[in-house]
């Protein structure tokens, strides 16, 4: 009798231990992350009077991106942001395509950004010859390049004609104005790029 039982019991042991491995099977793996990587995004901005600054503020906080300001190495003071004078620092600088004023801040690690938004204000309906300064320090080669900003009514005019030039081998974007524009705005801006 007893020896009868013996393959009974064993038979239901492995039977148990069956459904235990099946049911372990079959039960799905918790869903591996594979979310993309986050695409890294710069917002580098140049304001000699603040309002492409906080243009810029709300662009960083709409995209994420990392916020950064160029910095002149010597400041643009009211007189030399004169229009009216002809021989103001600003007059002379933008009458000369070629001049690069000097930045004294500088970008850690430009590699990590595949986006790279570059805002000023509009000076003599293009950007400051500061941009290009800026532009020049990088290799920004395959980095989607976005200028954005801020004007006393003009559009983007030939801007990209001017910058281009100073990072030939980035993608770069239409001008964005974000001229009076609210966060709501610049979210529908980004949205639609
Ligand atoms: C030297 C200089 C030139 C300017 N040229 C123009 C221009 O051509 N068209 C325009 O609409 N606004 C022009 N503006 C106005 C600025 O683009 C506008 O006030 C801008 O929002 C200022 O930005 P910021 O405060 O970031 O410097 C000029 C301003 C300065 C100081």
């Amino acid at each position: 009798m007893k020896m009868n039982v013996l393959p009974i019991v064993i038979l239901t042991l492995a039977s148990v231990s069956c459904t235990g491995q099946s049911q372990k099977s079959t039960t799905p793996a918790p869903a591996a992350k594979s979310e993309p990587a986050a695409t890294k995004t710069l917002v580098a901005y140049f304001s000699a009077t603040g309002t492409t600054a906080k243009a810029a503020a709300t662009l960083a906080e709409v995209t994420g991106g990392d916020l950064f300001e160029i910095v002149p190495e010597q400041r643009y003071t009211d007189a030399d942001l004169d229009w009216r004078d002809s021989k103001s620092r600003s007059s002379v600088e933008m009458q000369d395509k070629s001049s690069r004023p000097a930045v004294k801040s500088k970008v850690e690690h430009m590699e990590q950004y595949e986006v790279v938004y570059v805002g000023f204000p509009i000076w003599w309906y293009i950007a400051p010859t500061i941009v290009n300064t800026f532009l020049e320090q990088y290799n920004l080669e395959g980095k989607t390049v976005i200028p954005f900003f801020t004007s006393g009514g003009s559009g983007k005019g030939k801007t990209l004609d001017y910058l281009r030039p100073s990072a030939p081998k980035a993608n770069w974007k239409e001008p964005i104005n974000l001229t009076g524009a609210d966060k709501a705005k610049v979210e529908k801006l980004v949205k639609g790029l």
